[in-house]
């Protein structure tokens, strides 16, 4: 088969405009909030068996593995959170044009990134 069409169509090498990564990050945390909000059922029923309980899952909180899944899941629900209001906004017809689509997706990612960093800096 000849022409000039593309041949390797690899997800490493191919290079997808911002706004694919926005929609591929949008599912991804769609999926990470998922469990996010089990583990916060989990742990808000643990809390609520007694006085050392809820120390017991303070600890775990302010702890090691808190300070990498708390800022996670800020960042996850920030990212959903944006991306999602970018979703709506396409489906309200906003959006489509090239510059304003590379900004948009472009302040999605930013500013989730900022929450979930800020989320990393206030950690208790
Ligand atoms: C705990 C809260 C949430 C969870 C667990 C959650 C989870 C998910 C999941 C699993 C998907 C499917 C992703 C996919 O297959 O592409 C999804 C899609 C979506 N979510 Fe959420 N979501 C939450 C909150 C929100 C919020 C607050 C918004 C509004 C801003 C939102 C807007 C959307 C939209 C618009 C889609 C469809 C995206 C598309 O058309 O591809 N979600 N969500």
């Amino acid at each position: 088969m000849s022409g000039t069409h593309p041949q390797d169509l690899g997800l490493v090498t191919l290079r997808l405009p911002v706004g694919a990564y926005a929609s591929i990050l949008h599912r991804i945390t769609g999926i990470l909030l998922t469990g996010a909000v089990v583990l916060g059922v989990v742990l808000l029923r643990d809390s609520l068996q007694g006085a050392g309980a809820f120390r017991q899952v303070a600890g775990r909180i302010g702890g090691p593995w808190g300070h990498v899944i708390g800022p996670l899941a800020v960042w996850a629900a920030a990212q959903h959170l944006f991306g999602g209001m970018r979703h709506l906004a396409h489906d309200a017809g906003w959006g489509f044009g090239r510059d304003r689509s590379r900004a948009a997706a472009l302040t999605v990612i930013v500013l989730a990134l900022f929450a979930g960093l800020g989320a990393l800096w206030a950690w208790p």
